[in-house]
């Protein structure tokens, strides 16, 4: 029999890909429907539309155009947008068990981070676990009395840096959240250019990059791509590498500590904590997990309360009357003539304050699409049928800006938290996330912006350059030494400068 040429081998084998293709799509698309598909191109779908990390704008557009959900493709995945309070809490809250995984990522989790990184986990016993072990020292009944006094030294720092330099606003809600959250976790001040801090980040920042560019990182969009036969894996080399100099990076902090542990000066903090237990073996924990643990708090704690701060101050300079409530409430308990700086066990007698926390949060979310969950086995809801991986986000601007859900949505109103679920501070808004991946630190972070806040609306006058009107949509998420905008920031009174002068030596003094 006479060989079959290989131009007509190879034309076979590609056509009958094509058709194989074809059916599995065919019946892929009988068996499953999604809610309204944006049009995209073939293949790339609609990964070069959707302007991720800054798509909150798009996000709200695309809603008003294709309602309460609907569908991107992007690379291989599916991501289905809610834009409705009620379709979040039917899906991600109420089928939480279903609705709370992440995807496969072979670069950024499994080689980049280790399979540790719990952000990135898939929902599962070691998400679990991890999980477990941060609620537990960051909710429980201890954290308050461990975390507040740090919150409360770096209040004063905050108010001096505002004084000194407001123009500067923004890298001192920066360092106020750094210090604060290397406090927490650590046990340690940081200052703004703290070079173990400022390697973590930029650690983040790297990763970052893959997580949000296909272009760099073609495999996580295709994992099948992960198959190929390791020497082949040309993303493996610079994976190993982020990872073995993430570790060393991770390592170098905590045997900081250790040395304090030996010699008895360690402060009270998460990572002690998390020693001391796991020698008890009151729980489990890798030695790479427990680094991971450790610097993913400070990622996740530092830019998100930063940038919750500065909002607040856009907010007081845009719409100065709820600055004027918050600031007899606060008169109230603190003194008309700056007796005292707000505390936080103020918080009762100062409902408003936690108003106005719940209100900044919802008013700009800046993680402006949400985080995306996986789904993790098939769902049927009002007709649409999804399968198991295909993701789901809280479409963050969207809701936020929903006029069904709010009323009067642009407009700073802290009055609307005022009722019963005041005190949760994960009622109301979806800036904290959904379900069961909720954010793990909402108390450190709701006691951050309440104490920073209220010492601030305390302590000083904020008000818009009419030269320079301020664009509350400009979050500037990703830095912070640049502030996203111009205001006018001026102590309240004399009084006040001699406050500030007085109790933050105390601040200045700290060194630990
Ligand atoms: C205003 C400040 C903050 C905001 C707006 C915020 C928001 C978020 C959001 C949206 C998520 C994803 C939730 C989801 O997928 O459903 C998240 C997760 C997380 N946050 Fe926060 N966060 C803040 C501060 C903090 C702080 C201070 C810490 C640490 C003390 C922290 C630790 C975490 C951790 C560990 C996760 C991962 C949870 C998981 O995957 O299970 N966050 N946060």
């Amino acid at each position: 029999m006479p060989a079959v040429p290989f131009p007509v081998l190879a034309l076979g084998a590609i056509a009958a890909f094509i058709l194989q293709y074809a059916i599995s799509r065919y019946r892929f698309n009988k068996k499953y429907k999604f809610p309204n598909v944006v049009p995209g191109l073939p293949i790339l779908g609609n990964s070069l539309q959707v302007p991720f990390p800054a798509a909150g704008m798009w996000g709200v557009e695309t809603a008003r155009k294709y309602g309460e959900m609907y569908t991107c493709f992007l690379g291989g995945t599916t991501l289905v947008f809610l834009n409705s309070a009620r379709v979040v809490n039917d899906l991600m809250e109420k089928r939480a068990s279903i609705y709370s995984s992440r995807p496969y990522r072979p670069l950024c989790q499994d080689i980049m981070s280790g399979g540790v990184r719990m952000l990135l986990m898939p929902y599962s016993d070691k998400w679990r676990n991890q999980r477990k072990i941060m609620h537990s020292i960051l909710n429980g009944q201890q954290a308050e009395t461990k975390f507040v006094p740090y919150q409360e030294l770096e209040a004063k720092q905050l108010v001096y840096d505002y004084l000194r330099e407001p123009e500067k606003f923004n890298v001192a809600n920066q360092a106020f959240a750094n210090s604060v959250i290397m406090s927490v976790v650590f046990g340690r001040r940081a200052s703004i250019d703290d070079p173990e801090l400022k390697a973590i980040l930029k650690a983040v920042a790297d990763l970052g990059e893959y997580l949000f560019n296909p272009m760099k990182n073609l495999v996580d969009a295709f994992p099948w791509l992960a198959k190929l036969p390791k020497p082949l894996q040309w993303w493996r080399p610079a994976g190993e590498a982020y990872f073995k100099n993430a570790i060393s990076i991770y390592q170098h902090e905590l045997d900081k500590l250790l040395v304090k542990m030996d010699n008895g000066t360690a402060r009270p903090c998460f990572a002690v904590d998390v020693i001391q237990a796991a020698e008890k073996k009151e729980f489990q924990i890798g030695e790479h997990e427990k680094l991971f643990v450790f610097s993913t708090l400070l990622e996740a704690g530092s830019d998100t309360s930063r940038n919750a701060i500065t909002q607040m101050v856009a907010a007081a300079a845009v719409y100065p009357e709820w600055v004027q409530k918050a600031r007899l409430a606060l008169d109230k308990v603190c003194g008309a003539n700056a007796e005292r700086l707000p505390s936080l066990s103020d918080r009762d007698a100062v409902p408003y304050m936690t108003a106005v926390v719940k209100e900044t949060l919802r008013w700009r979310p800046f993680i402006q699409t949400g985080v995306p969950h996986m789904l993790t086995q098939d769902d049927e809801y009002e007709g649409y049928k999804f399968p198991a991986g295909t993701m789901f986000t809280w479409n963050a601007y969207a809701l936020a800006l929903n006029e069904n859900d709010y009323e009067d949505p642009e407009r700073f109103m802290p009055e609307r938290f005022m009722n019963k679920d005041l005190k949760n501070p994960l009622k109301g808004h979806w800036s904290f996330g959904t379900g069961r991946r909720v954010c793990v630190g909402y108390n450190v972070a709701q006691n951050n912006m309440w104490l920073a806040m209220a010492c601030l609306i305390y302590c000083f006058d904020f008000a818009e350059d009419p030269e320079h009107p301020i664009d509350t949509f400009n979050t500037n998420w990703e830095e912070w030494a640049r502030p996203p905008f111009k205001v006018k920031i001026k102590p309240r009174s004399g009084a006040h400068v001699e406050l500030i002068n007085r109790v933050s030596v105390e601040a200045l003094n700290a060194h630990y």
